[in-house]
Parts: structure tokens; C-alpha cells; sequence
């Protein structure tokens, strides 16, 4: 497609919800609490936080820099900056993970969907949650119907364009998640016997903190942050000249931490204060709150406002994940971006059928240990996105160069402008940081 009748966001704070719709998601309401609820809660905050700075920041500049100078795709960024060597195969490693990731946060984000009805028809003190859950997954028809419902909706929204459709909903969306979210930590911090989790969540306990916490923080600044797979060149391409990267940059990676943060506060004081334990891993959100909710004041309404927000989360990152891939046969192969978007979505809820039956006909398939979905998620999430963070910082730092890049993201000035810092980070710390993660967290599942 011609590059003149390729769309821009038509205001900043369209760019910003939308990036910051991309980063908010799972990662911040599911994974984020039960992420520091294992590793020490206040202790682990303060080692995401360096991380964010260090690690997530500079890459989420180079990410929209790559993006606004070639207003490209990730494969034709590569190729237009680099046309003489195979740099678009990073692009292209980017394109397949936005499919394997999608494929799967389709599931758990029909999960989610499941959870807006079952809250709203009130949970039952006393019931085992674990059970009702283990239920609700191991069935077929159900999850597949939610499937089908979350990607038929992510296909639409895809469908619609880059402004009609991704940022008229997350100028609709993103407020609503925000004013959501607000309420749900109020409601959690108002409950008598709050206090015990807050402690959890604001006292670090520094003794908690291993080689394996660092890593953790480091793992989950990438992910939450949606870096290492183009999707941000792919929203940074939707810039025009004129637009500012470094201060965006700050805003998205902020309010993305802002809301994890938040995520917490809304989720520890309710769990302590009904006397449940801040550890329980993955099930925290589907077992765990169900049994919050059904004891706390109001708990129906604000129940099934937790998994409206949570799937709103998972919406506006779900769009993101489609994007990169419409945008790369939408550009590429000048696909109509309708059919593009249908296509794609299409295959990618098949890819999707067998994480989902993971649990019902396909349980006996195992990878290390890990089922169907545990596997899409571990290879995307702990191989392909840090694989991708690593080939793009080691790209803009020594392949575009360092300099080039940096004059780059400060070609239109804000508060913030990048330097001698920023070189560093991208040159070293981060290809060094991210290279330590990936071989430790392989090793470790290999050997373990
Ligand atoms: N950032 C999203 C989350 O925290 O749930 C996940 C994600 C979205 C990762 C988009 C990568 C991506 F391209």
C-alpha cells in the first residue's frame, strides 16, 4: 500500500490509549499480583520498577522510533532500513509471535468472558472455586463459543482501521478500564482487615529476593510492556513525523505500571482481609477472587466489574497482537485490510482450538511438563519475545546504529531527550540482561 493513503492517529492521547491499551492487559490484572504475590510482593515491585526503567523504556523507544521513521510494518521496517541484510527476519519472528500469543490470550480472554457471566449470576460462598474453574476450562463447547466471541470481536475492531476501529474503542475502552479498576481498589482497601495486605504489598521482605526474582522482573517488564515483537513499531508506524517519541514512550510505559500497581492494591487487601493466601500462582484471579468476591459486601457487582475489566484489558491488547499481523499482509502483500484481518483471525482462533482443548481431549499432550497453553505461552513469552528485544536493541545499537538511532527518536523535542544513556542501555545492559534471561530461563526449564 501506498505509504500516502496509510492512516495516523489523529490525536496524541489516541497513540497513547492505544499503546497503553496494548500494554495493559493480562499481564498487568492476571499475571503482575500473583507474580509479586510469590516473589515477596513490595520487594519484587521495586525490581520490576528498575527494570521497567532500564530495560522496558529504552527498548519501547527504539520500538516506536524504528516504526515512525519507516512507517512500516515490523518486516518491511526491517527491510527498509536494513535492505542489504536478513534483518527482516526479526520482523518476521515478530509477525509469527503476535499469531502464537493471540492464539492463546483468545482463550484465556474467553475465560474471562465466561467469568463477566458467571460473576454477574453471583458467586456462591462456600463453593470450591478450583473445581468450578478446572470445570469451566475442561469443558469443549463453552470455551470454544468464547473463543470464537473474543476473536470474533478483536477481527471487528481489527476490520474497522486504525482509527475508526483500534482507537475509537480505546478512547471508548480505556476510561472505562481505568474508572473500573479505581472503584475495585477503593472497594478493596475500604474492607475491614485491609491493612494485612497492604503491608504484603508495601513492606519489601528483601530476604525473598533471588537470581531467579531479578529474572522474573525482567520477564515480566517485557511482556507487560508488549515489547519484542513489533507490535509497538507497528503502532509507531501510525505516527507522523511531527509526532513526539521519548515523552509518548514515558506515558505508555508509566500508565502500564501505574495500572499493575493498581492491579494490586485492588487485589491483595480483598484477599487478605477474607483470609486467603497472596500465593496461589496462576488460579489467583479464577479461584481465588471468585471466593473473595462471594463473601465481600456487594461482591456480585463488584465481581463481575473485576472480569469486565479484566477482559476489557485483554481487548485492547488482543487488537494489538492482530495488528501486527494484518499490518504486515496489509502492507506486504496489499491485502484489503477486512479480508486481511478475517483471514488472520481465523487461523489464529484454529491455532487456538488446541491450547484450548488442552484441558478436555487433548490433556495428555505434554511439553516439559507444561500443557498446550502453558507451552504457546512459555515459548512465546520466554523464547520469542525475548529473542525479538534482543535482535532489536542489538539492531538499533549496532546494525542502524546507536547515533542514527538516537537522532532519530529526538527528532521532535519533549521533556524527555534520549543520549549517552540511552546508547548505553541499548548497546550493553539490554542485550546483556535479555541474553542472561533467555539461557537461564531455558536451562532452568530443560533441566528442571
Ligand atoms: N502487554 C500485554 C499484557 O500485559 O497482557 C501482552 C502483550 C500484548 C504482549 C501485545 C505482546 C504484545 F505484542
Amino acid at each position: 500500500m501506498d505509504n500516502l493513503q496509510r492512516e495516523n492517529w489523529t490525536s496524541r492521547l489516541g497513540f497513547i490509549l492505544a499503546a497503553a491499551g496494548s500494554a495493559v492487559g493480562l499481564g498487568n490484572i492476571w499475571r503482575f499480583p500473583y507474580v509479586a504475590g510469590t516473589n515477596g510482593g513490595a520487594a519484587f515491585l521495586v525490581l520490576y520498577l528498575i527494570a521497567i526503567v532500564l530495560i522496558g523504556y529504552p527498548v519501547m523507544v527504539t520500538e516506536m522510533t524504528i516504526g515512525r521513521k519507516t512507517q512500516k510494518n515490523p518486516v518491511g521496517a526491517f527491510k527498509s532500513l536494513a535492505p542489504d541484510a536478513p534483518w527482516w527476519l526479526v520482523g518476521a519472528l515478530g509477525v509469527f509471535t503476535g499469531f502464537v500469543i493471540l492464539s492463546f490470550y483468545s482463550v484465556v480472554g474467553g475465560w474471562s468472558m465466561a467469568y463477566v457471566v458467571k460473576a454477574a449470576n453471583g458467586f456462591i460462598a462456600g463453593t470450591d472455586f478450583g473445581e468450578v474453574f478446572v470445570g469451566h476450562i475442561s469443558g469443549v463447547g463453552e470455551p470454544l463459543l468464547w473463543h470464537a466471541t473474543f476473536m470474533f470481536l478483536t477481527i471487528t475492531i481489527i476490520g474497522s482501521g486504525v482509527v475508526k476501529g483500534i482507537q475509537k474503542a480505546v478512547e471508548v475502552l480505556m476510561p472505562i478500564l481505568f474508572v473500573l479498576l479505581l472503584i475495585l481498589v477503593f472497594r478493596a482497601i475500604t474492607l475491614p482487615g485491609a491493612g494485612e495486605g497492604l503491608a504484603f504489598y508495601l513492606t519489601p521482605d528483601f530476604s525473598q529476593i533471588t537470581g531467579q526474582t531479578f529474572l522474573e522482573a525482567i520477564g515480566q517488564s517485557f511482556f507487560t510492556l508488549s515489547l519484542g515483537m513489533g507490535a509497538i513499531i507497528t503502532y509507531g508506524s501510525y505516527l507522523s513525523d511531527d509526532d513526539n517519541i521519548n515523552d509518548n514512550a514515558a506515558y505508555v510505559a508509566g500508565f502500564d505500571t501505574l495500572i499493575a500497581i493498581l492491579a494490586g492494591f485492588a487485589i491483595f487487601p480483598a484477599v487478605f482481609a477474607l483470609g486467603f493466601s497472596p500465593d496461589a500462582g496462576p488460579g489467583l484471579v479464577f479461584t481465588i477472587l471468585p471466593a473473595v468476591f462471594a463473601e465481600m459486601p456487594l461482591g456480585t457487582i463488584f465481581g463481575f466489574l473485576f472480569f469486565l475489566l479484566l477482559t476489557i484489558s485483554a481487548i485492547t491488547s488482543a487488537i494489538s497482537l492482530l495488528e501486527v499481523v494484518v499490518a504486515y499482509v496489509v502492507d506486504e502483500h496489499q491485502w484489503n485490510r477486512k479480508k486481511a484481518a478475517w483471514l488472520a483471525g481465523i487461523i489464529i482462533f484454529i491455532v487456538g482450538i488446541p491450547p484450548l482443548l488442552g484441558y478436555s481431549t487433548l490433556a495428555e499432550v505434554n511439553f516439559l511438563g507444561m500443557d498446550i497453553l502453558d507451552t504457546y505461552d512459555w515459548i512465546s513469552g520466554n523464547i520469542f519475545l525475548p529473542l525479538g528485544g534482543l535482535l532489536t536493541a542489538v539492531f538499533a545499537g549496532y546494525a542502524w546504529g546507536a547515533r542514527e538511532t538516537v537522532e532519530e527518536a529526538n527528532k521532535v523535542k519533549g521533556a524527555i531527550s534520549v543520549g549517552a544513556i540511552y546508547s548505553f542501555l541499548i548497546k550493553y545492559l539490554v542485550p546483556i540482561a535479555i541474553f542472561i534471561v533467555l539461557v537461564t530461563g531455558v536451562w532452568e526449564t530443560i533441566a528442571g
